[in-house]
Parts: structure tokens; sequence; C-alpha cells
């Protein structure tokens, strides 16, 4: 990175924020030196049905591999965010909802996401679901999808959300993995002026499944006509349904939720986060890092099919008690000025989005942008991959016209909240950093044998302590954790990531160090992209790996070995990328396709992937 700008903390940001430089320095301190005191301090951010005795109790070690928060306590996650709101805030909104099409909105108050919620736990009951089942929940982005969360948090259930982009043997394969009883999903879902099929593409997952766990699907909406008999309509279900419904008490190191996530190898695991540690986590980064206050208006643009949804949309701000936006449809629709405009209509003070569509809106130009008034923002947000400094730049002058602190939050699936990103009151800001590190995150350098890089310098980021919202398993597969995060450098958690330090202590991501790319924020594994390549009848092998683009950060590129005495069909490319649709959804289309007569391996016969990435990005030229 070319030395950038250095933009100085603004005194009025300074003057409104929870967090000042002297008050970070201290409490970073001693949340490094004494996390017990300052996590059971933090932890009063939440409400305890039994208050916890014991706060941190972990071992990174092989022998004695263990994670534990607050693990004597117990809380309802649903009650925190709901409930406990309801005596200061019954009237206030918890939820807007921006439909796909602007005419469509709706307000859920804190009051009426009570009753809804309720409304929600009691059907899940009534349909069998008991503390400990898994849910499985394919909804887009509709207030609905908020319900289902929250009342399965209720009852102690735990969700599955599956993005509702991914494909029907995706989804099959969550279900499965997850082994759930139920899945909740509606007809259809809007993006643009595309209208997407969700209820068909469940039907057709579980032609796919091979666990047949699947008791009932709870179809959201308008009714559908043509219904299995396994289905059940929730309009139906809930008509004589009370709107009460008690919470279950849980222990703070019940499981609250699995996301899958992908990684270098195999299928996508099950990221098992739990009750306690989560929330208290979730719930202090979002009022810390967003600067949060009472009245704020907060728009977080993610799809809660992915964590940021689930930890900066649902639990933290509402755990905080926030009025959070939820925005069912794309930044370019109808015109690339819909997040702006949508800012304005809400009065928006806390914008949080991601570096695809920064640079997707930047491309369309500035007039989207300066059509719009944008006066009521004071923090901008980024999350997903590096944030390129000449987007962080736009950003900042364009979409917050220089007043607005831009804080970029590294962060993973895995670390259930955000670990490190300039607070706003706190530190100056270096474009294309990601500043410093949260409270009680302490990251590290190392080399590839595993030596700590002291000072200023770059090698592979990994954590030295545990923090309350690190993930606790991998759903269904035990001894997958350990050998994922915790075998390559014994005692600490791998990140995966490379990045780099700078002599002020300020960190930049580098990106990938295995097999995982990012395409917009979406990380794929390069394994199930090439597993969904060999399902075509000619290909006897093939090799995916990332290329760089200019708008979705990577791009996916691969490389495929025909079967010998195999000739490419005319359709190949076409069929290709049917297969990746098929086996995981549109997010992993191919972006070039090249038929190669070999594959480069090391003598143990691994695919040399740097030399494939250096060819794909064209940085090896050709010769004779
Ligand atoms: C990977 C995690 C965490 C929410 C969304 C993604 C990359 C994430 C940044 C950032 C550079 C970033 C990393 C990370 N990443 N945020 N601010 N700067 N890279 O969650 O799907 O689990 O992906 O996204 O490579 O490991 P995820």
């Amino acid at each position: 990175m070319s030395e950038n700008h250095v933009y100085p903390i603004k005194p009025e940001i300074e003057k409104h924020a929870y967090i000042t430089a002297e008050k970070y320095d201290r409490l970073y301190k001693e949340s490094i030196e004494n996390p017990d005191t300052f996590w059971a301090d933090k932890a009063k951010i939440i409400d305890w049905i039994k208050p916890f005795t014991k706060v941190k109790n972990v071992s990174f070690h092989e022998k004695d591999f263990h994670i534990k928060w607050f693990e004597d306590g117990s809380l309802n996650v649903c009650y925190n965010c709901v409930d406990r709101h309801l005596p200061k805030r019954k009237d206030q909104v918890a939820i807007l909802w921006e439909g796909n099409n602007p005419k469509d909105a709706r307000k859920i108050t804190y009051g009426e996401l009570y009753e809804e919620v309720c409304l929600f736990a009691n059907a899940l009951k009534k349909l069998g679901i008991k503390k400990g089942d898994r849910v499985t929940i394919y909804l887009p982005m509709i207030p609905e999808l908020t319900f289902a969360i929250l009342a399965c948090a209720r009852i102690g259930a735990i969700h599955s959300v599956v993005f509702a982009g991914f494909s029907a043997s995706a989804l099959a394969s969550r279900i499965d993995d997850s082994e759930s009883k139920l899945v909740v999903t509606t007809n259809f879902g809007h993006r643009g002026e595309k209208e997407i099929p969700l209820k068909a593409t469940v039907d057709e997952a579980l032609t796919l499944t091979t666990k047949q766990t699947i008791e009932k699907v709870l179809v959201m909406g308008k009714k559908a006509t043509g219904l299995d008999p396994r289905d059940v309509v929730f309009e139906d279900l809930s008509k004589d349904l009370p709107k009460e419904c008690p919470c279950e008490e849980m222990n703070a190191e019940d499981p609250l939720f699995i996301l899958y996530t992908s990684g270098s190898t195999g299928l996508p695991k099950g990221v098992m986060h739990t009750s306690g540690g989560y929330l208290v986590y979730a719930a202090l980064t979002h009022k810390y890092i967003f600067d949060y206050h009472e009245g704020d208006i907060y728009w977080c643009t993610a799809d809660i099919g992915w964590v940021t949804g689930h930890s900066y949309i649902v639990y933290g701000p509402l755990a905080n008690g926030a009025t959070t936006l939820m925005f069912e449809g794309i930044p370019t629709y109808p015109t690339p000025a819909r997040f702006w405009e949508v800012i304005d209509k809400y009065q928006v003070n806390i914008f949080y989005t991601a570096p695809t569509a920064i640079r997707a809106l930047m491309r369309e130009g500035d007039a989207h942008v300066k059509g719009t008034s944008r006066k009521s923002l004071r923090i901008l947000g980024s999350v997903g991959e590096p944030l390129n400094v000449e987007a962080w730049e736009w950003y900042y002058h364009v979409v917050g016209n220089g007043q607005c602190p831009i804080v970029d939050t590294w962060w993973q699936t895995e670390t259930g909240g955000i670990l490190m990103t300039p607070l706003p009151g706190a530190m100056p800001l270096k474009p294309g950093t990601v500043a410093k590190p949260f409270f009680g995150i302490k990251p590290a350098l190392y080399d590839d044998q595993g030596h700590e890089i002291q000072g200023p310098g770059e090698g592979s980021l990994v954590l030295l302590e545990s923090w309350p919202g690190q993930m606790r398993g991998v759903f269904n597969s035990p001894g997958r954790f350990f050998i994922t995060y915790f075998s390559t450098f014994p005692g600490v958690y791998l990140t995966g990531d490379g990045a780099r330090r700078d002599s002020d202590g300020y960190y930049s991501i580098t990106g990938r160090m295995d097999d995982v790319i990012n395409v917009s924020g979406h990380r794929l594994g390069t394994a199930e992209i090439e597993s969904a390549l060999n399902f075509h009848d000619q290909v006897a092998e093939s090799a995916v790996v990332g290329i760089p683009d200019d708008i979705k950060g990577q791009g996916i590129c691969s490389f495929v070995l025909l079967k010998a005495d195999q000739k490419a069909h005319e359709n190949i490319a076409k069929e290709l990328i049917q297969l990746v649709n098929e086996h995981i959804g549109p997010i992993a289309k191919p972006d070039k396709i090249y038929i190669v007569p070999g594959l480069p391996k090391t003598r143990s016969g691994k695919i040399m992937r740097r030399i494939l990435r250096n060819l794909a990005a064209g940085k090896i030229k050709e010769v004779g």
C-alpha cells in the first residue's frame, strides 16, 4: 500500500463518542491484561437470568482444548432483543423494512415485534419444535426472516439460515448436515426485476436430501396452491395461536445458531455460535464501533443469510434497542441512487455496506449520489473484503461529504463479531487499513515457520487469545474445529488471512492465504467449485483460483482437464456453468473457463495453485 493520507479524529465525533483515544488505550490494556474483570463488567450490556460467576475458561491447546465464556450463567437471547425493551420502547420502531419495490415498506415497533415473535414461537412449538432442534430458514430479506430467527432463540431452537441465493443442492446438503426438522420458506423472493422461486427450490432440495429429517415445511406469505401434505401455511397455523410465549432459559454455552461457511477443503462447515458470549460480543461491538446512541437510525445492507446480517442487522442492534433498517432489494434498483435515497427517506445516521457495492456504485458516477442529501449520515462502515484506497476515498468524500469516519471492519463468520476496525472517536483513519484490534483481541503475525513477527511486517494473521463471540465448534464434526483453526500453529487461532502491520500498529488485510476466494464479499471454497465442475462427464480434473476483479474484488477462474480422448462439447462452458449453478448457486459462476491439456502439480501430486493464480492474473508471459 502506498503512503496514504491520514485523517485525524473529528472533534464533533470525538465529543459524542463512547470511546476516545485515552479510553481505548486504557480499556484495551485492561481487556488484555485482565480479561475476566473486563468482560464481567461488559457482559452487563445484556440481561442475565442467572448471573455467571465464571468469565473466561479457554485453552487452545490440543490436550485440553475448550472454549467457554460465562459458563454458569443463563439468559434468553430473544428476551434481550425484544422483551426487555418493552417498558421503554414499546412504540419505538425496531425494524424499518424497505421493500425491493420502493413503494413497499413496513415499520415494526418493539411492541409489534414482541407479538410477531411470540406468535411465530407458538407456531414452531405447535409443529413440535423443541429446545435444541434445528430449524433451517430459507427466506428472502422480509421481516418474517427476523421473526423466525428470534422465535427460534425464544424457544431454544437452533436456527440455520441458508442464503436464499443458494441452489437446491446446496440447501439440501445444509439441511442434511444440520439434521433440521423444519424448513421455513416463502413462495418467492424479489431482487430488482427478478422473482426468485424459493418454495420450489425447497421442494427440489427435499428430493435431494439423504437423511429425511424434515417433517414439515412452513410457508410464509400468501397461500400457495398445490401444497404438499408436508406443507403448512403459517397464516392457517397461527390463526388461533396466542401472541404471548414464555422465553426458554438457556445456558450461556447453549447453541444459538449454525451458519454454513466455506473453507479450503471439503463441504461448507456449520459454524456454531452459542448464546451468552455471542450476544455480549455482538451488542458491545455494535455499540462502540458504530458509536450507536439512543435514537440513531442504523442501516446494514447485508443479507441476513450471512453472518453480517445475523450480528449487525438482527442480534447486535436489537440487543441495543436500536432501530434497524432491513432492505430487501439491491443497490442498483430501480436506479443506482437507491441506497442514497433510502438514507434520505429514513434519515439514516449509521450506514454499513460492502466494498463490492461501493465500487459498483462508484462506477455509476457521482451524479446519483449528489442528487441526494445524505446529511443525516454520521458514521460509514465497510465489511467483507479489503476496501481499496480509491473506493475508500470515494466513499469518504462523495458519499460522506468528508464528514463521516469510515469504519473498515475486519472479521469472519467464525469470529461472531468485528475484531479489527477503527473506533470512530478514538483513532485517526488510514485508508486501506482496518486500524486496530477491538477490546480483548490479541492479533499477531506469524511467518511460515510459526515465529511471531515483531513490529512492522507482513505474515499470517493469528489470534493469541479467545473473545466471547468466538465460534464454539463445527456442527456435527467436533474434530474439524480444532484441525481447521488450531493445528497449523499450536496454541493460536488461525484466521486464514494474511495481514500487514505498520509502524503505528495499524493492520491491513492482504487477503486469504488458503484456498478460499472472496467474490463480492461472498466466501467460496475453490474445492466446492471444483467438485461441481467435476460432475461433468467429460471432466477428469479441475482447478479453480481467484483472479483480481475491479468490482467484485475477486473473480473465479477455472482450469479444466478433460478425460483422455475427449474433445470438448461445443456447449461445454454453458454446461459447466450450469453445474455450478445447480450445486452451489449463481454466486459461484466462473468468470473464465480454460480447457487445458494438463495441470501443474508438485511431485506429491498437489495442484500448484500459485502458478495458476499468476497465470490467470496474466502475470506469466507465454513463451515460445
Ligand atoms: C473473510 C471472512 C465478516 C463478515 C463478512 C465476511 C474477508 C472480511 C474484511 C475487511 C479485508 C475482509 C477476510 C475474512 N474480510 N472483512 N474489512 N477487509 N478482508 O465473512 O464470509 O466469513 O469471510 O472475509 O478474508 O477472512 P466471511
